[in-house]
This record gives structure tokens, sequence and C-alpha cells, in this order.
């Protein structure tokens, strides 16, 4: 099944990397957000940007993610221009009010390396629908963690910024 390489990217990373890694810095908040259609906690950001990726659905099971469980992802958008080598994702984690995350990373890369549904780039315009299951570790320490991706092209044209909030309580 083809799949939504950038929203199961975003969304991988983002979770997966805030199992482990700690930074120091403090992100830009994001500009104007809007809500994304289905049951996820993710909003679209930068919507002042024109971006070439369409997320038309976001649905995650359990929502909120739980620690130590295995968290599915379902998220279906509409490509409108190819995401060439060169592309990439800024992704900003924090925890409370500390920064964990604060990277680029080369999007094509990434997805090969997470095996997005043996996605490759070029990947070309078209509608795409993903299901995807990442494992959130009980190492995750407890607190509200909060998201931004921005996905960009090697051109630097906008593909894409998510944002939003999860909550893992103590036990
Ligand atoms: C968005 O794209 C349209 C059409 O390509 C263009 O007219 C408009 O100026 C762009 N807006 C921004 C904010 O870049
Ligand atoms: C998550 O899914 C994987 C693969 O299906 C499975 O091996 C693992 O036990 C699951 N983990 C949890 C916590 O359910």
């Amino acid at each position: 099944m083809k799949s939504s390489a950038v929203v199961a990217y975003l969304l991988f990373a983002a979770f997966a990397q805030a199992a482990s890694l700690f930074g120091l810095n403090f992100p830009e908040p994001p500009a104007a957000n809007k809500p994304i259609s289905g049951d996820s906690p993710l909003l679209q950001c930068d919507i002042d940007q024109n971006q070439s990726l369409d997320v038309t659905q976001v649905n995650l099971v359990p929502n909120p993610p739980q620690r130590g469980e295995n968290l599915t992802i379902s998220a279906a958008g509409i490509l409108q221009t190819t995401i060439e080598d060169g592309a990439y994702i800024d992704i900003e984690v924090r925890l409370g009010y500390i920064k964990l995350i604060s990277q680029t990373y080369d999007l094509c890369q990434q997805l090969e390396e997470n095996d997005i549904d043996g996605l490759e780039c070029p990947i070309e315009p078209g509608v795409y629908e993903l299901n995807k299951i990442v494992e959130i570790p009980n190492e995750v320490p407890p607190g509200k963690y909060s998201v931004i991706a921005r996905a960009y092209n090697v051109d630097d044209e906008q593909i894409t910024c998510l944002t939003g909030e999860v909550i893992f309580p103590a036990y």
C-alpha cells in the first residue's frame, strides 16, 4: 500500500526520538494552527504558508498515545509536488519547557531507514494513505511533550508543518 511518507516520518521521528535524545534550546512557536481531521492531537501549523502536502486525516490508536504500548498511526494526504532527494525535516520536541530535540534530518534517508512501507524518493504527487505501528517505550519520561515538525523540499518549498501536544502521565 502507498503511504503518506511525510506524515509517517513526522510522527515516527518525533515520538521515537523523544524517548532518547536530550538538548537545551527553545523552539520557535508555530504560527497559525488549524485542526487536522481525525482522532489525534495534531494540528497543521504555519497555515499562512503554501504547503505542498495537504494532510487530510490523522488517526492515532490509542489517542492519546500511551507509554509502553504500540501506537497505530493512520494518515492520509494529498501531495502536490514531488519530494526529491535533499528534502529535509526540522523537528523540535519539548518536554515541558525543556527542549529535548532540535534537529534537521534528511527526509529521504529517514524514510528509507525507517522503512515507511518501502517508500523512496522521489515521491510523486498523488493521494497517499498510511498505516504504521510504532512502539512507545516504557522509558519515555512522563510529562507534557510538544512537537513541531516542519518539512521542506530541496528548494526550501514547505511540504508541511505539524504540531501537537501529548501528555504521558506518571504511572
Ligand atoms: C502560494 O502560491 C500561490 C500560487 O502559486 C501564490 O500566488 C502565492 O503568492 C503563494 N503564497 C505564499 C504565501 O507564498
Ligand atoms: C508491539 O508490536 C510488536 C509487533 O507487532 C510486538 O512484537 C510487540 O510485542 C508489541 N508491543 C506491545 C507493547 O504491545
